[in-house]
């Protein structure tokens, strides 16, 4: 054997055994994760290519983050719980409506500053729209309450039919609003700079709470179809700003109607617009077979004290706070808010700040009477094919959890 020979003989085993203990070490490098984190989670990833892994190594990724950046937004999700993969973190802040999971939060500090100076009690400009933009990014305040004579520039109505807007019914209001001439609550009203309002629901709750005069303290008092004031004024009150109705819930009794109060009018079909536009001119009434139940035939009121409400309040608070099925956008099974709930979006616009009573039950009194006025009690309540009572009050309680709305009777 010649030298060169030789050497080859003894180099080669010494570079297979060099290069295997070599792979080795660094094999065992990846297995243990000694590289830096990053590094490492890459090299994982190619070599397994399991979803598994994959999955693994974004959740470290996500917790590097939250231990990297310490800003309040990441601590409030950290403090969220053990229920949600920390992977997903970034979509769970908000609940499938849009709302904020961690509700109970304190005044945005801009606020605090805002209001730290008013004395306890008093009005705060602007203050349910902002908390309600707290917990529901999504809201946009402006939403006019009735319509006005360009109800046709408002572009979240005109494709809808009613109940969520107004298309095929534009000429039949136009000669409505004609008529009516007024658009607004009127001049005294409509120039205060912080305006309170209560939506008082029909809810038994209200009874021999005594709860009128608190009631008679706000700016504007909403109630609802034929709710009662005469022989209840203890417990809801003597004032009524405006009452929302729609024609199977209007006063039929001539001499039940408020004196000042204004009649606003809240479509359901494209019938009830037919029905307003007989009661504003006082004309016969015909054709009352689409209606469920009978309609008043007469409404004592003036063309100007009458109104329509903005049905936009209707389709916010069915697709967007509710969470009702969206049927392309009609009238289906369950997909139709109370008129309660519809009231109080229209203040989350429209007010300052938001008070409700006569809603939800006490659940203390569970023989409480269905409505304040009458004897029938809770258990008639039947499943309705209209409404989604459990859904809906899901959405007032985070409003009330969320303190954009106070509950006078707590019931929500
Ligand atoms: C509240 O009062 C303090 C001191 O009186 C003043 O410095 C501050 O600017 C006031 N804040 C607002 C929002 O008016
Ligand atoms: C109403 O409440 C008062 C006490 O606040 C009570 O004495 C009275 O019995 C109640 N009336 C009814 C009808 O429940």
């Amino acid at each position: 054997m010649k030298p060169t020979h030789k050497l080859l003989f003894v180099l080669c085993p010494m570079l297979v055994v060099g290069f295997i203990y070599y792979s080795s070490w660094k094999l065992r490098l990846q297995v243990w994760g000694l590289k830096p984190q990053s590094a490492a989670a890459e090299t994982t990833v190619g070599l397994t290519k399991g979803a598994e892994v994959k999955r693994i190594t974004e959740s470290a990724a996500a917790e590097t983050t939250v231990g990297l950046t310490k800003g309040a937004e990441v601590k409030r999700i950290t403090e969220l719980g053990t229920d949600i993969p920390v992977g997903r973190i970034v979509g769970s802040v908000y609940d499938k409506q849009g709302f904020l999971l961690q509700l109970d939060t304190k005044l945005p500090p801009e606020l605090a500053y805002k209001y730290g100076n008013l004395s306890e009690g008093l009005c705060k400009p602007g203050y349910a729209a902002a908390k309600m933009t707290a917990i529901y990014p999504k809201f946009m305040k402006p939403a006019p309450m009735f319509l006005d004579r360009n109800f046709k520039r408002l572009a979240k109505v005109s494709n809808y039919l009613p109940p969520f807007g107004f298309r095929t019914q534009e000429r039949i209001i136009d000669s409505i609003l004609t008529a009516t001439k007024n658009y607004g609550l009127g001049e005294a009203l409509d120039s205060l700079n912080c305006k309170r309002c209560i939506i008082v629901g029909n809810g038994g709750i209200l009874f021999n709470k005594s709860l009128g005069p608190r009631i008679d303290d706000y700016d504007v008092v909403v109630r609802l179809n034929q709710a009662p004031v005469s022989g209840y004024r203890k417990d809801v009150g003597t004032k009524t700003t405006i009452r929302i109705t729609y024609p199977e819930g209007a006063i039929q009794k001539i001499d039940s109607y408020e004196k000042d109060s204004l009649f606003v009018f809240s479509a359901f079909k494209p019938l009830d617009f037919k029905w307003l536009r007989q009661m504003v001119f006082k004309e016969k009434l015909r054709g009352t077979e689409g209606f469920w139940k009978s309609v008043a035939h007469y409404v004592p009121r003036e063309p100007t004290e009458i109104r329509i409400l903005n049905p936009y309040f209707i389709q916010e608070a069915a697709f967007q706070f509710i969470g009702l099925p969206f049927n392309n956008g009609l009238m289906g099974k369950g997909n139709i808010p109370t008129l309660g709930t519809v009231a109080i979006t229209m203040a989350l616009h429209n007010c300052d700040e938001v008070a409700v009573a006569g809603f939800g039950y006490d659940i203390n009194t569970p023989y409480a009477p269905l409505h304040y006025w009458e004897s029938v009690k809770m258990s008639a309540i039947k499943e309705s094919w209209t409404h989604n009572i459990a859904k809906e009050k899901e959405f007032l309680r985070k409003l009330v959890k969320a303190n954009i709305i106070t509950d006078l009777t707590n019931g929500i």
